[in-house]
């Protein structure tokens, strides 16, 4: 597929359900075509995987595209960024030879994330008790906070360490007062050796990815979390602190509406989600089991087992009118092999009535009563497969159907984890 001619100067990569869609994946392979790869959200609470001839590599805040030699990597203002994290993760990108010096920039417009906003995320989910959130507790939240309330510190801060030192000891007493016991002179030793690291990665990176596009460079940009995760459109309170849905790439990078010309949708072929949270099509038995352990649906970030249900329409429909999505990768639909019967979420009833679109009335969505198509399954193993045509007929009508509910066309599919195994459609 020509990928450029296909999705244009600029496409968003955006999760349409709660996350762990396997966006990483599919960035991974558009970043072999495109020139610049951009983080807009989210942050550390991100896990994405990339399977690259059987070697296994675990992203949180690095761009996936880095794995490709000369791609330059940004991650935007909207992304909050915990530095111990990104140092391992460099470190980690050092130990497996790949080189980023100079083709890796951070926003000096972006906030740190600092030990203190992960002590206050751990501390207030053990507050909240059984209403907890079932956060990463990476520090997401509370960080996102002192943004908003105007007392966060940004990247560009660093680079004149007296006024980030002032700042940093006038926060501390804040958060000293919310009961978090900071070393502040370990913590002030630490971020100066980070000055100096990420100094020279640190860049005005809306000028620079504008100076790109105008020099007609193809720019990716890669969603973390997930549609429904989102702080505005998700199923608030159990969602992030950020705007992962499409408005993040203007938000979150600079990059206007008008120079967005496609969004990619990925959409696992079942629903998982990890955490708290409402999850009508969840199933809570030994089906669910089973597409758990065939899929290793375990948090990349934290290791949390997920949940997992049937394919849910409501939720990937309100998605591909959200983000404006021009396609779709639907992803690992080889985790459905062998189960003898599928079921698709197609509607939502309420005290009777159907319910036009996905409710933001939790206590609504909690007592929906799901209707479900049911579609017969397939049992080979399609990971080997490279031509939809060669799929077993049952899994070509299971992707055409979702295709027709969703209105959206279904232009990937996923059939394991490696980035080979993908069908272009
Ligand atoms: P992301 O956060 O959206 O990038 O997704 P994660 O990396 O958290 O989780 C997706 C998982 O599914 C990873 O372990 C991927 O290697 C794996 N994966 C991605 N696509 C496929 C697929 O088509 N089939 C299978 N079996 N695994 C896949
Ligand atoms: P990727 O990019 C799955 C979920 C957490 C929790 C809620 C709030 O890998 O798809 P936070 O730490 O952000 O305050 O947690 O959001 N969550 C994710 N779930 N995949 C993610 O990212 C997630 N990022 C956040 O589990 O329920
Ligand atoms: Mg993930």
């Amino acid at each position: 597929m020509d990928f450029k001619n296909t999705f244009g100067q600029v496409t968003f990569i955006v999760g349409t359900q709660w996350g762990d869609e396997g966006k990483g994946k599919l960035v991974d392979i558009l970043s072999q075509e495109y020139d610049v790869v951009a983080r807009c959200a989210g942050a550390s609470n991100a896990g994405l995987t990339i399977i690259c001839d059987g070697k296994k590599y675990a992203f949180h805040l690095v761009p996936s595209g880095v794995l490709h030699e000369n791609k330059i990597c940004v991650l935007g203002n909207g992304v909050v960024i915990h530095l111990p994290t990104l140092m391992k993760e460099l470190k980690g990108l050092d130990e497996a030879g790949i080189n980023y010096k100079d083709r890796f920039f951070i926003s000096d417009r972006a906030h740190l994330v600092l030990d203190y906003h992960q002590a206050l995320d751990q501390s207030r989910e053990i507050q909240r008790g059984d209403q907890k959130i079932g956060t990463t507790k990476k520090g997401i939240g509370p960080a996102y906070e002192m943004k908003i309330n105007r007392s966060g510190i940004r990247m560009g801060e660093l680079k004149d360490f007296e006024s980030f030192e002032a700042h940093f000891r006038a926060n501390v007493e804040l958060i000293k007062k919310q009961g978090v016991d900071i070393d502040v002179e370990k913590e002030l030793e630490k971020y100066k050796e980070y000055a100096e690291t990420f100094g020279p990665m640190i860049k005005d990176t809306f000028d620079f990815v504008h100076e790109n596009l105008k020099n007609g460079k193809y720019v990716l940009v890669e969603g973390a979390n997930g549609t429904h995760l989102d702080i505005d459109f998700g199923t608030y309170p159990f969602v992030t602190s950020s705007n992962t849905t499409v408005g993040g790439a203007s938000t979150g990078l600079g990059i206007p509406y008008s120079k967005i010309d496609s969004a990619i949708g990925i959409t696992k072929a079942y629903t998982t989600r990890v955490g708290e949270g409402p999850f009508p099509s969840e199933l809570h038995d030994e089906t669910g089991d089973r597409i758990r352990e065939a899929g290793h649906e375990f948090g990349t970030t934290t290791g949390r087992s997920r949940r997992c249900g049937w394919f849910d329409a409501m939720v990937v429909k309100y998605s591909v009118q959200l983000n404006g999505l021009t396609a779709i990768n639907l992803t690992k639909l080889d985790v459905l092999s062998g189960l003898k019967t599928l079921k698709i979420a197609t509607g939502y009833k309420f005290k009777g009535e159907s319910l036009p679109s996905f409710p933001a009335d939790l206590k609504i969505l909690e007592n929906v009563e799901i209707e479900y198509e049911e579609m017969p399954g397939w049992e080979e193993d399609i990971s080997e497969i490279s031509n939809f045509e060669d799929l077993p007929e049952n899994a070509q009508k299971y992707v055409k159907r979702i295709e027709e509910i969703l209105e959206c066309p279904i232009k990937f599919i996923g059939v394991g984890a490696d980035r080979k195994a993908m069908l272009f459609v």
